[in-house]
C-alpha cells in the first residue's frame, strides 16, 4: 500500500503512516530527501522525521530507507541519534547501499541556483535534494554504498568534485569545495551508517512474498511532481505513485502494489513559490494558519519554517491528482481545522477568459490566470476532536465529506480530526 501526499505536501501523511503503520511488517520511504518534514505526535512524543519512516515508532517493524531517496548522512545520523535520545529502537532501520547521496556541492548549488534565479526563485528547502537528483540524473552521483570504502569513495569525489569545481567558481563565480574537506567527513559518515546499510529491495519483497503488508510512505504532494505537479515550480523527483515513483524507488513491480491511498488536508497549502489558484490572502488564512500555533502547530513548514500559503480546497487540482495517482482511497486530514469555519468554500472548476474549465492546465501562465468558481456549504461550528466515528461527526461535516468523495470521485476511508494517532475516523480499513 502506497500513501502519498495529493496535494503541495505537508497534508500529513506522516500522521496516517504512524496510524497504519500498526497493521504492516515494513515501512519504507522511496522518494526525495530532507525536503520531506513529516510530524507525529503519539503515545512515545511529538516528533518531526525527514528521513527515517513514519513506523519507527513500532519496534517490531522494519523501516527502510529506498533507493530512491537522496540521503544527507549529517541529517540522518542526527535524526537516528535524536530517536535513540528519546529511546526510540532503530535497531531495524535498514538504509539503502543504492541511495543516492547530498553532498556539501548540491546544498551549495541548491541556494546559488535560487539567488540566480532571482524572482523566478522556486523556494526551495535549500537541502540540496534538487542538485542532488540532477547529478543522479547525469550519471555522477554519489551513492552510500560508494561512502563505505575509500577506494571507492575516492576516486569517486575527485572525478565529481573536478566538474562541480569549475560549475561553483565558472558558473556562480563562487568558492569551491575542497577535496579533503569532504573526502574525511563522508568517510567518516560512511562508517557510522555501516550498520544501517543493507539491501532494501530483498526486504520489501520478502515481506511481500510471505503476505506481510508493506507501507510505502510518500514525500511531498503530487502537485509538485516532476511530472505532473505545476512546474517548473515543482520538486525534483516523482511523489506520486503513478508510473515509476514509489515502485522504483524501493525495487519492486508496478504490480506488486496493489492499493494508493491518497492524503488531502481539508483545505490547500503550498510553502514555496508557484501558481496556486485558490490562495487567501485574508482574515481567513490567518485564521486556519494560525489554528493550534500556541502549541507550535500552525501551518508553519515542519522543515524551513516558513508560513505555509494557505488557500480553500482545489477540487479540480486534487481530482486531477486522485486520477494521476490511481487512488483507491482518501484520507482527509485537518478537518478540525474547520471547526469554527460559518462557511467552508470548494473551488469545483476554473474561470479562465470567460470559460469554465475543469481541468489542470499545464501553462504555468495560464494557472496564474485562472480565477476559482467556489460552491460554497455550511459551517458546523462544533468541535470534532473527539469524534471516533463518522455517524456522530456533526451532518454539515458529514455533507462537506461526501461533497469531497463526489468532487474527486474518490471514496473518503479515513478522516483525520487531530495531530495524535488516535485522532481518527476510520470509514473503511485501509488494510
Ligand atoms: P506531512 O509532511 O504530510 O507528513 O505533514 P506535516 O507533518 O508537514 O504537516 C502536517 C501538520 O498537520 C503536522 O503539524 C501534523 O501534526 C498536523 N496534523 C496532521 N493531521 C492533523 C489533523 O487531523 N488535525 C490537526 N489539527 N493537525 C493535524
Ligand atoms: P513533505 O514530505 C511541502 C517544496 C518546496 C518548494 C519545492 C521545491 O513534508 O510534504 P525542493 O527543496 O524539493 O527542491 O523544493 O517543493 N517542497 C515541499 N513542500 N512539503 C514537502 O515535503 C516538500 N518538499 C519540497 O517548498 O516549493
Ligand atoms: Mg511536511
Amino acid at each position: 500500500v502506497v500513501v502519498v501526499g495529493g496535494q503541495w505536501g505537508d497534508e500529513g501523511k506522516g500522521r496516517i503512516v504512524d496510524l497504519l503503520a500498526r497493521k504492516a511488517r515494513v515501512v519504507a520511504r522511496y522518494s526525495a530527501g530532507n525536503n520531506a518534514g513529516h510530524t507525529i505526535v503519539n503515545d512515545r512524543g511529538e516528533f518531526k522525521l525527514h528521513l527515517v519512516p513514519a513506523g519507527i515508532f513500532y519496534p517490531e517493524k522494519t523501516c527502510v530507507i529506498g533507493n530512491g531517496v537522496a540521503v544527507d548522512p549529517e541529517v540522518l545520523l542526527g535524526e537516528i541519534e535524536g530517536l535513540q535520545a528519546k529511546q526510540i529502537d532503530t535497531s531495524k532501520l535498514v538504509l539503502s547501499d543504492r541511495a543516492n547521496v547530498i553532498m556539501p556541492w548540491h546544498r551549495l548549488i541548491d541556494q546559488l541556483d535560487e539567488k540566480q534565479r532571482g524572482d523566478a526563485a522556486i523556494g526551495t528547502t535549500g537541502k540540496g535534494v534538487g542538485p542532488c537528483f540532477t547529478d543522479k540524473v547525469a550519471r555522477r552521483g554519489i551513492r552510500v554504498a560508494d561512502l563505505l570504502r575509500a577506494e571507492d569513495l575516492v576516486p569517486r569525489i575527485k572525478a565529481v568534485l573536478e566538474y562541480q569545481n569549475r560549475v561553483i567558481t565558472g558558473v556562480y563565480g563562487a568558492d569551491p569545495i575542497r577535496f579533503d574537506d569532504c573526502f574525511d567527513t563522508y568517510i567518516e559518515y560512511g562508517k557510522r551508517l555501516a550498520p544501517f546499510v543493507g539491501d532494501v529491495q530483498e526486504i520489501v519483497l520478502d515481506a511481500h512474498r510471505r503476505g506481510d503488508h508493506v507501507l510505502l510512505e510518500g514525500a511531498q504532494g503530487s502537485l509538485l511532481d516532476l511530472d505532473h505537479g505545476t512546474y517548473p515550480y515543482v520538486t525534483s523527483s516523482v511523489p506520486s505513485s503513478s508510473s515509476s515513483g514509489a515502485a522504483l524507488g524501493v525495487g519492486i513491480g508496478p504490480t506488486d502494489i496493489s492499493r494508493v491511498v491518497g492524503v488531502f488536508k481539508s483545505y490547500s497549502t503550498r510553502v514555496g513559490n508557484g501558481p496556486f489558484p485558490t490562495e487567501l490572502f485574508d482574515v481567513v488564512a490567518d485564521q486556519l494558519r494560525d489554528h493550534g500555533k500556541e502549541f507550535g502547530r500552525g501551518e508553519y513548514g515542519t522543515t524551513t519554517g516558513r508560513p505555509r500559503r494557505i488557500g480553500w480546497l482545489d477540487a479540480v487540482a486534487a481530482r486531477y491528482s486522485v486520477r494521476f495517482n490511481g487512488l483507491a482511497a482518501l484520507a482527509l486530514t485537518r478537518l478540525d481545522v474547520l471547526d469554527s469555519m460559518p462557511t467552508i468554500k470548494i473551488c469545483t472548476a476554473y474561470e479562465l477568459d470567460g470559460q469554465i474549465i475543469d481541468t489542470l492546465p499545464a501553462r504555468e501562465s495560464v494557472l496564474n490566470k485562472v480565477r476559482p468558481v467556489y460552491e460554497e456549504l455550511p459551517g458546523w461550528q462544533t468541535p470534532t476532536e473527539h469524534v471516533r466515528s463518522f455517524d456522530d461527526l456533526p451532518p454539515q461535516a458529514q455533507a462537506f465529506i461526501k461533497r469531497v468523495e463526489q468532487l474527486l470521485e474518490c471514496p473518503v476511508d479515513l478522516i483525520s480530526v487531530g495531530p495524535s494517532r488516535e485522532q481518527a475516523v476510520i470509514v473503511n480499513p485501509i488494510f
